[in-house]
């Protein structure tokens, strides 16, 4: 294709042909391409908000009824859900924040772990249509909104827990004349039936987003996707269908990965901390970082989707929706860098960045501009055809030389966009590019623990909850012995001081050592923290160009608890 042609598809991509597209979309075109989706957690949890006679309960406000938050029993909850009356909810509102926000489509709650259905069912009456003085169904205003302005549309549904019927998984354990309830009663009376209904009446259907399977049984999964197939056979099934039989892989809650992963697969994130409306979260995600973990996304060869918890009323909080819109702006900008393209084939973030591509080229998205104007890339092994500052629909040819086997690209003082800036490199072939991880000249690089090769100490992936199902993940070397060592290869350009930081957590003050092979080493105590935080180990010299081994070991302190994160890298400048 004609490269002028090119750009004018990527625009349109990112404006009006998108109607055509969610209604001709093949199967899984829209999580392909689109690379971008609005999440919706709202339910009548929404309406409290977190907080329960009085008290606050900080986590996931979905959970609210759960023994883990506020414990509140089966009865009094479906009471509670009586009163929910989103009088403000207003579909089309938030179908245009997804567009603006440059999301292809939106995949929202019909029914969540509280067992209670966002739509008219027939089948149960615990829903919005038979127990509130709600007279409408918002799903399918949200389902025709979404249409109108040619988004994709799906529905999130809890197939294995539902708290509030008896037989489904950590619900109720007897029916209401008090005989004992299966998981096959809920499973017959209520789930297969509902599934049968979100997947008929709601027109077409992205993706049917099962979650939380549990221990359930593969049989009944079997089933639920017969009916998925039968009634939509565009539609994708999530990662969390169970038995390995979605159409791709979700990662973990609020997982953005630090290397590339094969396959299909999508991150789960949300715009604050909470996926529910929690009347504290105020931790909003910056324009900035929520660009960085959709590129990250991409670039790692994924789907981002990205959540929004409605309030009870049904309005959404105007700060999410402001910096939805900001990042969306900036998407609009520069759709080539989101739209249609694929991993980075440096496998990993770089100091400065990410890059995303497109057949053969290469979108630099440049997050810490560097301020002597020249942009380092390690490891490309592919000739450059072109390079170009874009600034919307402005592009400015660069200059570029190599050096060592890295690429220096001559930009300007001063980044174009203030939020990130775009480099087009256009390559002579396919991209390849070499991953040994390198260290910037200039701009500080953190390398992870999971790039290390690690002897006498185990290298694991480690993930918990920072408050009630807010997940972090990192991976970390653990379980330290005397003899252990983790090490990385490095690939430097520029000969001088750096300085090394580590990030740990432990017990206690630690001793830790960093050598070079064949070159020096120190070594210095400091405190630790039972969660992750950086420390200053001290400065080190890497004398000329090329490739490094350069370890870490834990010598003294409880090298039993003591878990290795990254190590951080920070060029001393202006010295001799
Ligand atoms: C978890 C939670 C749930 C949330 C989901 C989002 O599985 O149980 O509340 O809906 O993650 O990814």
């Amino acid at each position: 294709m004609h490269e002028d042609n090119g750009r004018e598809m990527d625009a349109l991509w990112g404006e009006d042909v998108i109607a055509l597209r969610a209604e001709n979309a093949e199967r899984g075109q829209l999580f392909n391409d689109g690379n971008y989706a609005m999440f919706i957690h709202w339910g009548p949890y929404a309406q409290l908000a977190n907080k329960v006679d009085g008290k606050t309960y900080y986590g996931i406000g979905e959970w609210i009824m759960n023994p883990r938050m506020a414990n509140i029993p089966v009865e009094e909850y479906m009471e509670m859900a009586k009163t929910f009356n989103p009088v403000n909810f207003d579909a089309t509102e938030i179908a245009q924040l997804a567009k603006d926000a440059g999301m292809k489509y939106i995949i929202i709650t019909s029914k969540h772990h509280d067992g209670f259905a966002m739509y008219r069912s027939a089948c149960n009456d615990f829903n919005i249509g038979a127990v509130t003085q709600f007279n409408r169904d918002p799903m399918k205003e949200l389902a025709g909104a979404c249409k109108e302005l040619g988004l994709g549309f799906g529905f999130y549904y809890s197939h294995n827990q539902d708290w509030t019927f008896p037989g489904g998984a950590n619900g109720p354990g007897t029916d209401a004349d008090g005989n004992p309830a299966t998981f096959d009663d809920y499973f017959v009376k209520k789930c297969l039936p509902q599934v049968e209904e979100i997947t008929s009446q709601y027109g077409p259907i992205e993706l049917i987003w099962f979650d939380t399977p549990g221990q359930m049984p593969k049989k009944y999964i079997e089933q639920l996707i017969e009916v998925v197939r039968k009634n939509q056979p565009n539609a994708l099934v999530s990662g969390r269908a169970g038995h390995g039989l979605g159409d791709y892989k979700t990662l973990g809650d609020m997982d953005v990965p630090t290397t590339n992963v094969e396959g299909m697969w999508e991150s789960v994130d949300t715009t604050n901390d909470s996926w529910a409306f929690a009347w504290y979260d105020e931790y909003w995600k910056t324009p900035g970082e929520i660009l960085r973990r959709l590129i990250s996304c991409v670039a790692r060869g994924g789907t981002y989707m990205l959540n929004i918890g409605p309030r009870g009323d049904g309005s959404i909080p105007e700060r999410a929706a402001r910096t939805l819109r900001a990042a969306g702006e900036w998407i609009k900008r520069y759709p080539q860098v989101v739209y249609g393209t694929d991993a980075s084939p440096w496998q990993q973030a770089l100091p400065w960045g990410d890059v995303t591509v497109k057949d053969n080229t290469l979108f630099l998205s440049i997050f810490n501009w560097p301020a002597s104007g020249t942009l380092y890339l390690p490891g490309l092994k592919t000739e450059i055809e072109s390079a170009s500052l874009l600034d919307g629909d402005r592009s400015t040819p660069v200059t570029f030389s190599k050096k060592h086997g890295w690429t220096c690209f001559e930009l300007l003082p001063q980044a174009p966009d203030n939020l990130v800036s775009v480099l087009e490199v256009k390559l002579k072939g396919t991209p390849k590019a070499d991953s040994t991880w390198a260290i910037d000249p200039e701009i500080e690089t953190e390398i992870f623990s999971e790039a290390a090769a690690v002897e006498n100490a185990t290298l694991e992936n480690q993930r918990w909850m920072e408050k009630f199902g807010e997940w972090k993940h990192v991976s970390r070397v653990h379980k330290w012995t005397p003899k252990g060592k983790a090490t990385w290869t490095v690939n430097v350009l520029a000969p001088r001081d750096y300085i090394v930081d580590l990030t740990y957590s432990g017990e206690g003050r630690l001793v830790w050592g960093v050598t070079i092979e064949n070159g020096e080493h120190i070594q210095n105590q400091q405190n630790s923290s039972h969660n992750y935080q950086r420390f200053p180990i001290g400065w080190i010299n890497f004398p000329g160009p090329g490739t490094y081994k350069i370890s870490v070991s834990c010598l003294e302190g409880d090298l039993s608890k003591a878990s290795l994160k990254s190590i951080h890298f920070t060029p001393v400048h202006n010295i001799c």
